[in-house]
């Protein structure tokens, strides 16, 4: 498929979801989890990202988020998020649905959008729910809940946590009635969200996915773009 059909396609559609994962933000410096150099190469998921690990020891939890913190608070967005944001302001009927908690879709003027997995520039009391914003970069500075003095966390989904069930609901309805959608930089293992992508091409939708590398969504996308996200996504309506 050329350029010119591809265009024609974006042109045609008018309800589109975007997927996005942590590739969209590589460009922008931020460790993906996967891959040669993923953060789950260096460190366990389960000491790190689950509630049992959090009880066991909160200090080490928040010390590891706040140094991804403090490598996010460098970050900008690149041409990848900016084009996202653009698509948005090209459709009525528009949702990007985003695994990634470094906030840069907001930066980068993203309005219409779901963070399934939560946002890490936010901490969540365990005892009250109460949620606030914490832009905290050292871990030895995370007070205690300013409502109720309760331990906070931050206000992420770790493994084995289910989604809240609003952003759940608007990521899957999205996805069954959208007849366009893009998935960019994820490598779609981690459910619910890589269930997404199936759930669209069932409903019927045209699947493009942009990655550098083939993933088990490649089997279904209608065109697979390989290239970075900040390369190829601007050239999908420039
Ligand atoms: P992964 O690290 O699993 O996958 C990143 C994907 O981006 C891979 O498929 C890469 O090939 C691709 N990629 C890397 N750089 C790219 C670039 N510049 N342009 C395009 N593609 C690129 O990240 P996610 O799929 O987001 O969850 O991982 C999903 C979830 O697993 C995360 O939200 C996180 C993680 O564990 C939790 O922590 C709950």
């Amino acid at each position: 498929m050329d350029t010119a059909e591809i265009k024609q396609r974006l042109k045609r559609a008018s309800h589109i979801v975007v997927v996005t994962g942590a590739g969209v933000s590589a460009e922008s410096g931020i460790p993906t989890f996967r891959g040669p150099d993923g953060l789950w190469k260096h460190y366990r998921a389960e000491e790190l990202a689950t509630p049992q690990a959090f009880a066991k020891n909160p200090e080490l939890v928040w010390e590891w988020y706040c140094w991804r913190r403090g490598i996010i608070s460098k970050a900008k967005p690149n041409p990848g998020h900016v084009a996202i944001a653009e698509l948005e302001s090209r459709y009525n009927d528009f949702l990007l649905v985003t695994q990634n908690v470094d906030g840069l879709h907001r930066k980068a003027g993203s309005n219409k959008l779901v963070e399934i997995h939560g946002c890490i520039w936010q901490a969540r009391c365990v005892k009250c729910n109460a949620i606030e914003q914490d832009n905290e970069l050292d871990y030895r500075n995370i007070g205690p809940c300013s409502r109720c003095g309760g331990r906070k966390r931050p206000n992420v989904v770790w493994f084995g946590e289910p989604i809240p069930p609003t952003r759940l609901n608007s990521a899957f309805s999205a996805a069954e009635s959208c007849d366009l959608m893009i998935v960019a930089g994820t490598s779609g293992i981690v459910q619910p969200a890589a269930s997404l992508p199936f759930i669209a091409k069932k409903a019927g939708a045209y699947i493009i996915e942009v990655n550098v590398d083939t993933t088990p969504i490649s089997a279904i996308a209608d065109l697979f773009l390989k290239g970075k996200c900040g390369d190829v996504l601007p050239g999908l309506y420039s």
